[in-house]
């Protein structure tokens, strides 16, 4: 099969540089929307028999990347590629895994229609709730950033430094960070009130006197880190605040809320576009041969039955 790559308009900069990585050219496209707001998608190269890739991660807006992704695929489908995999590095609705009340679960809504478009697999980074990979009867390579990013994050961290879970949902993870770096693990009780307001009502681990490296897979509205960074340094925490997340959704008033903590780095991937010219310390570690890696992992291990030739 024949290895084939397209991006949508989410972050065609990574679709470039995991392209560049992989020695390939990433097909030509057009994406139009027409006058009430539909998008319409035409490929202007051949995918039939491909092994299609095709590069979109749904960051914001959320809704407009994943219907552009559903799209593609379908496009895809009926030119008759023989696999299609989304690439999605931030994937979205993975914090809607379960009812509350009598909500949708958006997690398996997604993974259900991506199906319906023709995907026949996702590589995924950090997906905020690991489990909705069982939500899709397609498999799933998930990857993580986090030897990346913490591999970045070595070096100049204060010989102080505490890594601390900004709620109970990121405790793992900062055990994570904790084991690669070799570094106390503290954990912020976090209760979320509303979207944009989140309270802490408890710490649990010593970061007084500490340099805080504060570590969560997303950051949405700022709410999370903002909250867990008031309540270290009111624990008598050192004012030198790192932190490392994977995916930088910075929406609303992110960029001012982080920006008025003085944060000294912000070490983040490019999951998704990030502002240029943010008055912020950030630091960007790509994805783009981690997941180059996985497509050609992918790539060579071909459904049964199937030829491989280089693409
Ligand atoms: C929550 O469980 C996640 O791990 C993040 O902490 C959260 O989604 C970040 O959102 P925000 O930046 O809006 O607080």
């Amino acid at each position: 099969m024949r290895l084939s790559i397209l991006s949508g308009t989410a972050n065609s900069g990574l679709a470039a540089a995991m392209a560049a990585v992989l020695s390939t050219a990433i097909k030509q496209r057009e994406i139009t929307r027409f006058p009430d707001g539909e998008l319409g998608i035409v490929l202007h190269e051949s995918v039939r028999g491909d092994d299609v890739y095709l590069v979109q991660p749904a960051g914001p807006p959320v809704n407009e990347h994943f219907v552009e992704l559903l799209l593609l695929a379908d496009a895809c489908r009926r030119d008759g590629a023989a696999r299609i995999t989304a690439v999605m590095p931030y994937v979205a609705y993975a914090r809607q895994d379960r009812r509350a009340g009598r909500s949708a679960v958006g997690g398996r809504l997604m993974a259900d229609v991506l199906a319906s478009a023709g995907v026949d697999g996702v590589v995924a980074v950090d997906v905020h709730t690991p489990a909705i990979e069982g939500f899709f009867s397609a498999p799933v390579e998930h990857l993580s950033a986090v030897p990346l990013l913490a591999d970045r994050v070595r070096s100049g961290l204060p010989r102080d430094s505490v890594v601390v879970a900004p709620d109970l949902g990121a405790a793992k993870l900062a055990e994570r960070y904790a084991r690669i770096l070799d570094l106390p693990v503290a954990f912020v009780h976090k209760r979320r009130i509303a979207a944009t307001e989140v309270a802490v009502h408890q710490i649990t681990g010593d970061v007084a006197g500490r340099a805080p490296l504060i570590v969560d897979d997303m950051i949405s509205t700022g709410a999370t880190i903002e909250a867990a960074s008031n309540a270290v340094l009111a624990a008598g925490a050192r004012p030198a605040i790192t932190v490392a997340a994977t995916h930088a959704l910075l929406v609303g008033q992110a960029v001012e809320w982080l920006r008025g903590l003085g944060l000294r780095r912000l070490v983040v991937t490019d999951s998704v576009r990030l502002p240029v010219d943010a008055p912020l310390p950030l630091e960007v570690v790509s994805l783009d041969r981690l997941l180059a890696e996985a497509v050609e992992r992918l790539h060579g291990a071909p459904s049964p039955g199937a030829v491989t030739t280089p693409g």
